[in-house]
This record gives structure tokens, C-alpha cells and sequence, in this order.
């Protein structure tokens, strides 16, 4: 069954962009089935670069058709600048290339400003979240006093409807936060006019990739941030408040099981984090600011949402197995090797060490982090530049054994690996 899935396995920021841009090749729609714009996807081709939030990175293939699904939240203000962005970079965006799921949530500027409140009120105990109101427009969703897209088919029933929005969130703000308040009628009006430019995205986008599965097209199913983010399955609760894990894919596209063909797992060679929240192979000092990159080129460590310094450390396989099962995945998307290259040697965490225990697998999932030590395996390093390489044989034997020792521990194969920024810069493996 033609369903693809992309999903990160790590706390985000794992390069999906890059693999999503690759398959999409072979895609006919390009599905974002959780989160927001706290993600960002970074797409190279040639002497472009994108940077999308929101918009499925598929689209950027002309015969793509790009989907955003009911598991997303939706800012769109954010939304409507990156449809001009692409539109500027002659990317067709018509509603027959870009389409709105009617049951998709709405972030609007009271989420925004419940986001900064809450985050302020938690001082040091803060998530370190990416301010762009996700938290708190999936608690107006689960709390069912959310605003849907569909609403904006309805200017009659939407400004009301944000007039209640607003005066609700400006009583928390007031009251709980000390914050000030928004202006209900600034805030309508500015999402009055943006449902007029968005009402003819608007559609049934389940029963639209329902038809075209039965029609035999393909789905490459996106999705964002990481399953040690994902709110039931990661650090919780250092999480975002979406579901990034692959189930995400069927409850955020409005599709039953059954349709799953492959389950892409796409994993940096190292482990990065954004935010607070425990991570036990993090690295400081030299090695970690060689990991990171001074911020210089895009590539380098630095948040694409907040332009934060990411946290890095060696690759964590004990967070790896376990997101290899709970996404169910049948192959792995190894990306940015080539960052690797010039280490005298690489280290891989192959179990935690806790008061005399050794543990391969997590007695209570990733829920408590703190208190592990990472039990190291390792593996000779390369000196050799790796860009240009672009089969199996062309990596260094020391690559190709870190790859095979993954492979080994996680127990599934390594499809593609990235080996530089540029669309082509890829290994592929049979
Ligand atoms: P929120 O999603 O903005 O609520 O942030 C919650 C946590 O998820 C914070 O630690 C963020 O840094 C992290 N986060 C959210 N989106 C991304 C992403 O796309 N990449 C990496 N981290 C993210």
C-alpha cells in the first residue's frame, strides 16, 4: 500500500526536510500530519535555499500535491507569508498544489502570547519551547475551544467566534499571568482577512488522500519535530504537545490503518536537542562546539525556528531502538555523516549504567532520563572528506562500519545516508 512515512527519532531537527525532498520525487502528494511553525525544514537546491515552517518541503517538486492535515496547528499569518515566499520563488501555489484540512486547529496571537506568559510564569522550570504558541492552541483544541479552519468559511460565525477566543485567553492572561491583554477586534480583524485569502485552501484532505490511495498515487506522509518530542512517547514533560511519532501520520491525515508501506526513520549521525529536558549523551567543551558549528553555515547546529545553539552528543541507540519500535520503522535515513569526518574516534551509547545496572532498553521509556550513564562503544574515525561520495563503496571503511555497527544494534537497515547540505550529497544503499 502506497503510504510512506517520515518520522524523526530523535528530538527533532534530524534533517526530515532533506529526506522528505528526496522522496518526494516519487511522491504524488506531500501530507504534514502534526505540529506547527516550531518546526523547520531546510531544503537546498542549488542555489536556493528554503526554509519552510509549515508547508510540506514536497512542494517544491513541481507534480507534488501539498497537504496539511488535521493534526497541524495552523498561524496563518505564518502560513500566508510562506505562501508568498514560495510564490516569489515561482512555486505554484494554487489551491489545486496546496491543501487545508477543514478540522485543522488555528494558533492565533492569544496563543501566542498564552505561550510567552506560561513560559515566563515557569522561570527556571521553564520547557524552553519555541514561542510560537503550540502548547497552547492544542490545549484550546483538547479542551474543544479551539478554532478549526472550517470556521473561516463562515465570517459571520468566525468573528464572533474569535471575539470569544480572545476575551477567554485574555482572562488567563490577566488573571494567571499578569500579562496584558489583546484586543478582540484587532485580532478579528487581522483573522477575518486571512480566511478570505485562505477559504479556497480549504477541503476535505481526508477523503482527498483516501481517493487517491485508491487510485494507486503515493503519499509521503511528513512529519515534524522527533519522537523523544512526542507527547505521549518522549521526554515528557520536556515534549511538544503533538503527536510526531508514525501513528500521528493516520490520526493527523484521517486514515485508517492499513495503507503503511514504509516507515522512514530519519536519524542525525549524532544527537541534537533544542529546549531543556534531560540527554544523557550530551557533550560540552570542543567537541561539542565541533559538532555544533559556529552558526556560520546553515547546516550548523543553530534552531531554523528560534536561531537557538542546538545541544549535541553522541548518538544515543539506546533512544534510537526504542524509537525504531514505537514508530514501527522499516528503515533508517542517516543524515549529516560527513560532520563526522576528521574525528580520531566516534562513540556510540550502547546501554545506560545506573547504581551497578546495566540497561539496553528503557524500564520506563524515555519519562526519566536523569540518573543514566551512557555505557560507550568505540568505533575508529575517518579522516577523509566524505561529500563526494555517492555509493557504499565510496565512504571510508571507518564509515561504513559505524553504519554497519548501528545497523547491528537497532537491528534495521540503513537506506540513504546524507553526506552534504546539496540534494544530490546523498549515499543511497540497496
Ligand atoms: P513547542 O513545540 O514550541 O511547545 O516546544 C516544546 C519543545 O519541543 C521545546 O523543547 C522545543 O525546543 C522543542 N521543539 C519544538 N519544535 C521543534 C523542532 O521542530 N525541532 C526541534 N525541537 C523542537
Amino acid at each position: 500500500m502506497p503510504l510512506d512515512i517520515v518520522v524523526g527519532t530523535q528530538w527533532g531537527d534530524e534533517g526530515k526536510g532533506r529526506v522528505v525532498d528526496l522522496l518526494a520525487a516519487q511522491a504524488d502528494y506531500v501530507a504534514r500530519y502534526n505540529g506547527g511553525d516550531n518546526a523547520g525544514h531546510t531544503v537546498n537546491v542549488g542555489q536556493q535555499i528554503f526554509k519552510l515552517h509549515l508547508i510540506p518541503s514536497g512542494i517544491i517538486h513541481p507534480h507534488t500535491v501539498a497537504v496539511i492535515g488535521n493534526g497541524v496547528a495552523v498561524n496563518p499569518r505564518v502560513l500566508l507569508s510562506e505562501m508568498e515566499t514560495l510564490t516569489e520563488s515561482g512555486i505554484d501555489i494554487s489551491p489545486k498544489r496546496l491543501m487545508l484540512s477543514f478540522a485543522a486547529h488555528m494558533i492565533t496571537p492569544a496563543h501566542l502570547a498564552l505561550d510567552q506568559a506560561q513560559e515566563t510564569a515557569r522561570g527556571k522550570a521553564k520547557i524552553g519551547t519555541t514561542l510560537r504558541g503550540i502548547g497552547p492552541a492544542y490545549t484550546s483544541k483538547v479542551s474543544r475551544h479551539g478554532l478549526r479552519l472550517f470556521e473561516m468559511l463562515d465570517q459571520a460565525k468566525f468573528v464572533p467566534a474569535i471575539h470569544a477566543h480572545v476575551e477567554e485567553i485574555n482572562q488567563q492572561l490577566t488573571s494567571l499571568y499578569q500579562a496584558e491583554p489583546l484586543n478582540p477586534d484587532d485580532v478579528a480583524e487581522e483573522l477575518g482577512e486571512y480566511a478570505v485569502r485562505m477559504a479556497p485552501y480549504i477541503g476535505d484532505i481526508s477523503t482527498t488522500i483516501y481517493e487517491a490511495l485508491g487510485q494507486g498515487r503515493r503519499i509521503l506522509a511528513e512529519g515534524a519535530q522527533g519522537t523523544l518530542l512526542d507527547l505521549d512517547h518522549g521526554t515528557y514533560p520536556f515534549v511538544t504537545s503533538s503527536t510526531p511519532t508514525s501513528p500521528g501520520a493516520l490520526v493527523g491525515l484521517g486514515l485508517g490503518p492499513g495503507y503503511e508501506e514504509r516507515v522512514i526513520g530519519v536519524t542525525k549521525s549524532f544527537q541534537s536537542r533544542v529546549g531543556s529536558g534531560p540527554f544523557p549523551t550530551e557533550l560540552f567543551g570542543y567537541l561539542a562546539d565541533r559538532l555544533r558549528g559556529t552558526g556560520e553555515q546553515p547546516w550548523d547546529e543553530f534552531g531554523t525556528t528560534t536561531g537557538r545553539p542546538r545541544r549535541v552528543g553522541w548518538l544515543d541507540l539506546v533512544l534510537l531502538r526504542y524509537a525504531v519500535r514505537i514508530n514501527g520503522i522499516t528503515e533508517l535515513a542517516l543524515t549529516k555523516l560527513d560532520i563526522l569526518s576528521g574525528l580520531d574516534r566516534v562513540l556510540l551509547c550502547t546501554g545506560y549504567r545506573q547504581e551497578g545496572h546495566e540497561f539496553f532498553n528503557l524500564p520506563f521509556g524515555p519519562s526519566d532520563l536523569s540518573g543514566y550513564e551512557p555505557i560507550y562503544e568505540e568505533v575508529p574515525g575517518w579522516q577523509e572528506e566524505i561529500r563526494d561520495a555517492r555509493r557504499w563503496e565510496d565512504l571510508p571503511v571507518e564509515a561504513r562500519s559505524y553504519i554497519l555497527r548501528i545497523e547491528e544494534l537497532v537491528g534495521v537497515q540503513v537506506r540513504l545516508v546524507s553526506v552534504g547540505p546539496e540534494r544530490e550529497q546523498v549515499v543511497e544503499i540497496t
